[in-house]
């Protein structure tokens, strides 16, 4: 694509010293590209992200510890992927890119759209969801929207950075398939719809290469496969070789090392070790970032963001549980127990973390409405001690009320960037404690205040869960107005909770070797996993409540085949069948009935949020393509849909599917095949290109091998699976056919498929 630039970059190509051109490979500071001021190219600010502006305009660090302006806490992406929302998603992104526009900053460091491996790992918070369709879609909303002020993204950590212990140096092992199938796709849809001015690359090694070394990922994947065409920006520290770095494909060391890589990079061109043409591709790159911005205007209403923060997280939350005790009733006596219902917890530890403009308190805001509600603090929000007074006084608060509801949460130490969780479990004194309130109050409600799943051993005793996620500076007013009933939850869940930590599908392997991280589980992560394990967990991915409930119907296809590159609408009608408006999340999965590969056992490849009044209906329409049933396939190195049967499924959540229905794919596609001593007859027989010459041949040779009788006779089927599992190599064996005929038969198939190829 040519671009209004175009001209003037080559221009600076050649007047740019090598020394400058090194230069512009790095940053000058923690946040900033280094300008040329005598070619009039100036310098690029970039500040953290992904849900406010941690913007430092005096001392600057990676980790969220020195001093950031004030600015608007927004949730966390662990709570807005629960939106399901990709309008809301875009809608942040706006505010975002018009705060950085206030502040002059060019490039927002997010979003962050790394697969929830496990829910031990301590960044989740950050992240959207174990699921990369959900995620993809999230994070193309959210660039959209922070572009549109002409700001730049970075979305990030590109790739498999799954887990924070050993961050900088582990390497994270998994299959060609796994890695494109479930750890590059959220990645490949935000580059393809929303193309992000910059991608910042992971610290960690993926196969044993530094993702900043890594020209399969950077080049061939990013560059020549998605057809991006912006620029890699390390994360910070996360440049290994330098010079490899270029010839991958990373432009920007940031934050820089003091000139020490750059001066690697000017001696390896000098020492012909490094193609001058190599660093002006980056180059070229780099000045595409830094003239191509657009900066705007922007001035910032921080009250008004504050607001949209509180909505934003009223769109987020998730009712996980209701017995029907929520929304509370106006004259009932409701005693608030647990630290953070004054001090909530809203957000994470790390790079991520904001200087808030003003936090709200689910007291402060009952105070301020005048809510009938009593306080009792019963644990601190930022330790595990059991206080015996402290807890006793709440337990009689919580007995003299109508309704208790606990507020709890894990405390900041327990999550956080740099460092994993060791365990899924809220301090054992909240746990006591909620357990103690049920027993002397049947109606207890739980509001959570986590980055990540929880285990719940009281979920079965109480009568609601609230889950709040870190819910930016606004979550006291939402979870004021979703109790009361003001605001109606519509979020679900975009991870799925499982009973205990055992159960997740990389418990033997997360976080615990120094070099390595293998991921064994290959694509079943999440619901991927728990779900064609058929296994309990407690609660679903998808899953969430609502004052009101939904039913669909008329599930309908617009055909029922398709071919090659055509596409299908799925619509269903969606009528809320309660007596007040909310919003329902429509899910569709697919389920893959042809048995080709292994494959988990759904997966989501469309979703709508949808909002209707109290007895109305409205249709739902969503697209499927190729791309919808197809797995990745290594051997074609590309994604391949079988020919056959895709179940169509409509739920509520992965666990609650509603209707079904399914369409018939014919793939254009065909997988490589070629003969040799060890593929077995079953396979040969299934091609119609071999089974044709095999059963000629066998025919002149007089065999019954492959006779009608003998191929079809399903009556034996030890005999037929035996032969279908049996290798050519063993005729010699079983048949008695010399290994030089068996090699003509092998040729002899090669060939007529050979021929067929090229027809
Ligand atoms: C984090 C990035 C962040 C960068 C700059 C790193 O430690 O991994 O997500 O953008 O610091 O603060």
């Amino acid at each position: 694509m040519t671009n209004k630039n175009d001209a003037r970059i080559q221009e600076l190509l050649q007047k740019l010293t090598l020394e400058e051109k090194a230069g512009l490979c790095s940053g000058s500071d923690f946040w900033h590209t280094k300008a040329v001021e005598r070619l009039n190219i100036p310098a690029v600010f970039m500040s953290d992200g992904p849900h406010g502006l941690r913007t430092q305009k005096g001392e600057a660090d990676h980790l969220g510890l020195n001093e950031s302006i004030k600015a608007v806490c927004f949730p966390a992406a662990c709570a807005t992927a629960a939106s399901f929302d990709t309008e809301m998603a875009n809608e942040l992104g706006t505010i975002l890119g018009n705060e950085c526009n206030a502040e002059g900053v060019d490039v927002l460091l997010g979003p962050a759209v790394n697969m929830k491996r496990s829910p031990l790992c301590g960044r989740n918070f950050e992240y959207y969801s174990e699921d990369p369709y959900l995620a993809g879609k999230l994070a193309s909303s959210y660039i959209q929207g922070v572009q549109s002020k002409g700001v730049g993204t970075s979305i990030k950590h590109f790739a498999a950075n799954n887990q924070e212990y050993r961050r900088m140096s582990n390497s994270s092992n998994l299959s060609e398939r796994t890695l494109h199938e479930i750890y590059l796709p959220a990645f490949e849809t935000a580059i393809k719809e929303a193309a992000p001015k910059t991608v910042m690359c992971s610290y960690n090694q993926i196969n044993g290469v530094f993702s900043a070394d890594n020209k399969n990922l950077l080049t061939e994947i990013l560059r020549d496969a998605w057809g991006y065409d912006g620029c890699v920006v390390t994360d910070w520290g996360a440049i290994n070789d330098r010079v490899q770095g270029i010839k991958a494909g990373t432009d920007i060391e940031m934050p820089g090392s003091g000139g020490i890589n750059d001066a690697e990079i000017i001696a390896a061109v000098k020492d012909g070790s490094l193609d001058e043409a190599d660093l002006n591709k980056v180059v070229e790159r780099i000045l595409h970032l830094i003239l191509d911005k657009e900066q705007m205007n922007g001035t910032v209403d921080w009250d008004e963001d504050h607001k949209k923060a509180v909505e934003i997280e009223k769109e987020s939350a998730v009712l996980l549980e209701n017995n029907g005790v929520l929304p509370l009733k106006e004259g009932q006596k409701i005693a608030y127990i647990g630290e953070f219902a004054e001090k909530p917890r809203y957000q994470g530890g790390g790079s991520s973390h904001i200087n808030s403009w003003n936090v709200t308190s689910a007291m402060e805001t009952a105070n301020e409405k005048n809510r009938q509600t009593t306080y009792e603090k019963g644990f601190s929000a930022d330790k595990d001690l059991y206080e015996e007074d402290a807890a006793k006084t709440a337990i009689e608060c919580a007995k003299n009320a109508d309704v208790a509801v606990v507020f709890a949460g894990l405390p900041d130490a327990f999550e956080s960037e740099g460092y994993d969780r060791e365990h899924m479990q809220l301090p054992k004194c909240q746990n006591k404690l909620i357990e103690e309130i049920c027993k002397v109050q049947k109606n207890v409600v739980v509001v959570l205040h986590n980055g990540s799943p929880v285990e719940c051993p009281w979920a079965d005793k109480v009568s609601a869960v609230l889950e709040m996620y870190l819910g930016g500076e606004g979550v006291g007013e939402a979870t004021d107005a979703l109790l009361w009933g003001e605001a109606n939850p519509c979020g679900r869940l975009a991870e799925t909770f499982p009973l205990r930590l055992e159960d997740t599908p990389c418990y033997l392997n997360f976080a615990n070797d120094k070099f390595n991280v293998d991921y064994t589980e290959g694509v079943f992560i999440g619901y991927r996993y728990y779900d064609t394990k058929k296994m309990a967990v407690q609660w679903p991915f998808g899953h969430g409540l609502s004052y009101t409930s939904f039913k669909y119907s008329n599930l309908r296809l617009e055909k029922e085949t398709m071919k090659g590159q055509d596409t299908v609408v799925v619509s269903v009608d969606v009528t809320n069948i309660g007596s007040r408006a909310g919003k329902e999340v429509v899910q569709l999965y697919v389920k893959d009935q042809t048995n080709t590969a292994i494959r988990p056992e759904k997966e989501l490849k469309g979703f709508c949020k949808v909002a209707l009044e109290a007895g109305e209906t409205k249709t739902v329409s969503m697209k499927l393509d190729e791309r919808s049933f197809s797995y990745y396939n290594e051997s074609l190195k590309d994604w391949y849909a079988a020919t056959g049967t895709y179940k169509i499924c409509i739920g509520h959540s992965s666990r609650e599917i509603a209707l079904e229905t399914s369409v018939e794919y014919i793939t254009e596609k065909e997988l490589p095949f070629t003969v040799d001593m060890n593929t077995c007859l079953g396979d040969v027989l299934a091609h119609p290109v071999t089974a044709a010459v095999f059963q000629e041949m066998m025919k002149h040779a007089g065999s019954h091998l492959a006779s009608e009788e003998q191929v079809n006779n399903k009556d034996d089927l030890m005999m037929q699976s035996m032969m279908n599992s049996m290798p050519l190599r063993n005729f010699k064996t079983f048949v008695q056919i010399p290994t030089a005929a068996i090699q003509g038969m092998i040729d002899h198939m090669n060939a007529a498929l050979d021929a067929a190829k090229n027809q």
